[in-house]
């Protein structure tokens, strides 16, 4: 029994020097520990040993079915051990490669320009309320006090989709839209884009413009001076004053023009304001009584004041852009300058 066993351990050691994976491991329990492997066998064989000798060969095969198992736990620690080394292995992460990187967006300057103006409001209780780009002539024209023939619609060279439809020229549209959803008091901004037929250097067909709107009993020119005041002061620093100059606006009356001081000299006069000391960014007025009962609101009740603002016309100013062409181009090495 002593010589089988000790053939038997050379072949075990032989076939362990095979085993380092998994499957020899299993192919290796099969042959020497499972039911029908060969240290069970040697079991089997113990019938066959005379009485006696029993005992004594029923000890070595103990002991050699305990160094059986003892080497192949070793070996399934070692193959365990070496499966995790090849997973982190393959897994490993190279920590020093550089990251890729994703160039940050910026915000279109007529975004900037629209979000100061909407900022500045906001505080002051104003409400976003925004009117469709294609509307009828009734909203665009007539219910502002501008009727069929009336020779303030030459000021704006319209784009007619049929004889009633049309691209709205102005956010004014805005106005009627809102005092017909809404009762005094009212207080919205209304922003959006405009079209014209008019294209060169500071125009272009489309734009974008920004209407504001308040109603409420005994509002004023006054109230319109004081919150421009805030407005310009948001949009172009803390020194910039506003003046008033009469103009002519159908919706309104009476009318004005706005000027800002010059926030490039401080009004002492130079290129941008070409020597004036003033910049012109924007028209307004009070509500004109006619506008109001077109859209059932009582003027001896209620008064209001409107304006409209020209959105490029304030980015240009602002930041020194010479041709409105530029801001509808979308070329990075533009839009990258407004990058914060
Ligand atoms: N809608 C005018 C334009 O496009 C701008 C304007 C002027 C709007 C005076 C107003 C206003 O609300 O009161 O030229």
């Amino acid at each position: 029994m002593q010589k089988v066993i000790e053939a038997l351990a050379q072949q075990m050691q032989a076939d362990l020097a095979g085993v380092n994976s998994k499957e020899t491991l299993a192919g290796f329990w099969q042959t020497y520990l499972s039911k029908n492997g060969k240290v069970p066998g040697l079991m089997k064989e113990l019938r066959n040993v005379a009485p006696e000798e029993r005992p004594a060969a029923g000890k070595i095969i103990n002991e050699f079915k305990v160094q059986v198992q003892a080497e192949y736990e070793a070996a399934a620690e070692r193959i365990k051990a070496a499966e995790l080394a090849a997973r982190n292995a393959a897994e490993a992460v190279d920590i020093t490669l550089p990251a890729k990187t994703r160039p940050m967006g910026a915000l279109h300057p007529l975004t900037l320009v629209r979000n100061e103006i909407i900022d500045a409001f906001a505080g002051m209780g104003f409400e976003v309320f925004e009117a469709p780009e294609i509307d009828d002539d009734d909203h665009n024209f007539t219910r502002l006090n501008v009727p069929k023939d009336h020779p303030a619609r030459d000021m704006q060279d319209t784009f007619y989709l049929t004889d009633e439809l049309l691209l709205r020229t102005q956010t004014s549209n805005g106005q009627i839209r809102s005092m017909d959803c809404m009762k005094p008091p009212l207080k919205i901004l209304s922003p959006g884009r405009v079209f014209r037929s008019d294209s060169d250097a500071t125009h272009s067909p489309m734009f974008h413009q920004m209407e504001g709107l308040v109603v409420d009993k005994g509002i004023t020119l006054c109230d319109l001076q004081g919150m421009l005041d805030e407005l310009v002061k948001n949009l172009f620093g803390q020194g910039t004053r506003t003046r008033l100059r009469p103009s002519y606006f159908p919706f309104t009356e009476p009318s004005v023009e706005v000027d800002v001081s010059c926030f490039e000299c401080g009004g002492k006069g130079c290129s941008l304001c070409k020597g004036t000391g003033w910049i012109e960014v924007l028209g307004g007025g009070v509500v004109n009584r006619h506008v109001l009962e077109n859209c059932g609101i009582d003027p001896d009740v209620y008064s209001g004041f409107a304006f409209g603002i020209g959105i490029e016309r304030i980015a240009m100013l602002k930041y020194g852009i010479d041709n409105i062409g530029l801001m509808f181009e979308n070329d990075l090495r533009f839009l990258k300058q407004f990058q914060e």
